[in-house]
């Protein structure tokens, strides 16, 4: 099966159908239907990094098709602290496993790891480089939340708003939407984080109009407000990430003064809860607008459909389904 390293393997083609096995996928995952399509398989769910959504929706996902799951959290409590090379351990794995999900704190560690493995390997978040189920899984939940208003993503204005520098998702995000046409992005970050080169780079051979501004007044007033956490362990020191703490809240009067009635506010989560850091306020909790607990449930879509399209089991799904006992 083909492996899931990066978001530069993704044109619209592949994008759109990954969305349509999702969107099949949501009875199963809504507990409406079940299916055993996986019946027997074992995923390793291998996170060598802190996660709370990305190794759960995995482990989820997997699960929902009907196969098994296998995990392992830390890297102290995997053979790679003993000095076992990703390689020797994708071997080792991969002749257990029949799918693979993976995060891991280096840039090029996933698929370092996948030139060892001989079944798929899904990209969980490699360091700062990519993320991206993350990215797949925000730009459906853009085409789904516009599509309240009846509008789509070609032609939309994000807003993209924080720490763009170390922020992985936002980086595999810009680069999908490189597919789509005529976007205009609003790269909202403070001085020292903003959006590297090479990604504006991406968004601007694709065609798209771009703002790149240091602060949020009067820069929010865009289709959909894509918020990010301050990346503090990526930085290089505890003082240089103080620096940034709590600078681009936005809160329920930050929204009603900036952005427009139907802004949608996303934000990959964790959002940072510490009251001097909070990027997106408790108080927007109740606002119709706020995706952001709507972007956790299409991940559970997003990777139901990846272990289905890279296991080769996308058309079999209604044939193995089971009846719901409960
Ligand atoms: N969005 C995301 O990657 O969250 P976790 O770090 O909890 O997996």
């Amino acid at each position: 099966g083909e492996n899931i390293l990066s978001v530069n393997q993704l044109d619209r083609d592949s994008i759109e159908h990954i969305f349509s096995i999702a969107k099949k996928m949501e009875p199963y995952a809504k507990k409406q239907k079940r299916t055993q399509v996986l019946d027997g398989a074992i995923l390793a769910n291998l996170f060598f990094e802190p996660s709370t959504r990305t190794r759960v929706s995995f482990g989820t996902a997997f699960n929902l098709l009907g196969g098994l799951v296998r995990e392992t959290t830390g890297m102290q409590s995997s053979a790679l602290a003993k000095g076992e090379s990703l390689y020797d351990t994708a071997r080792v794995i991969s002749a257990y496993a029949d799918a693979v999900a993976m995060r891991h704190p280096d840039a090029g560690s996933v698929a370092e790891f996948a030139t060892g493995s001989d079944v798929p390997v899904i990209n969980g978040g490699d360091g700062p480089n990519e993320h991206p189920t993350q990215a797949l899984l925000d730009l459906l939940t853009i085409d789904r939340e516009l599509s309240r208003f009846g509008a789509g993503i070609d032609g939309m204005h994000i807003a993209l708003v924080g720490d763009l520098k170390y922020g992985r998702t936002v980086h595999s995000l810009s680069k999908l939407l490189s597919h789509y046409k005529n976007i205009r992005f609003t790269m909202v970050a403070p001085d020292g984080l903003q959006m590297p080169q090479s990604i504006l780079d991406v968004v601007d051979n694709a065609g798209h109009r771009i703002e790149v501004v240091s602060k949020m007044e009067g820069n929010l007033a865009a289709d959909i407000v894509y918020q990010t956490r301050i990346q503090e362990e990526r930085f290089p020191s505890q003082e240089e990430a103080n620096k940034y703490r709590g600078g681009f809240r936005i809160s329920q009067a930050i929204y009603d003064a900036h952005c427009k009635p139907s802004s949608v506010l996303m934000h990959p989560l964790p959002r940072d809860s510490r009251s001097d850091a909070n990027e997106l306020d408790n108080d927007l909790n109740n606002n119709d607008n706020l995706a952001i607990f709507r972007q956790v449930q299409n991940g559970v879509l997003i990777r139901m459909a990846l272990f289905a399209l890279t296991l080769g089991v996308e058309n079999q799904v209604e044939k193995y389904e089971v009846e719901v006992p409960w």
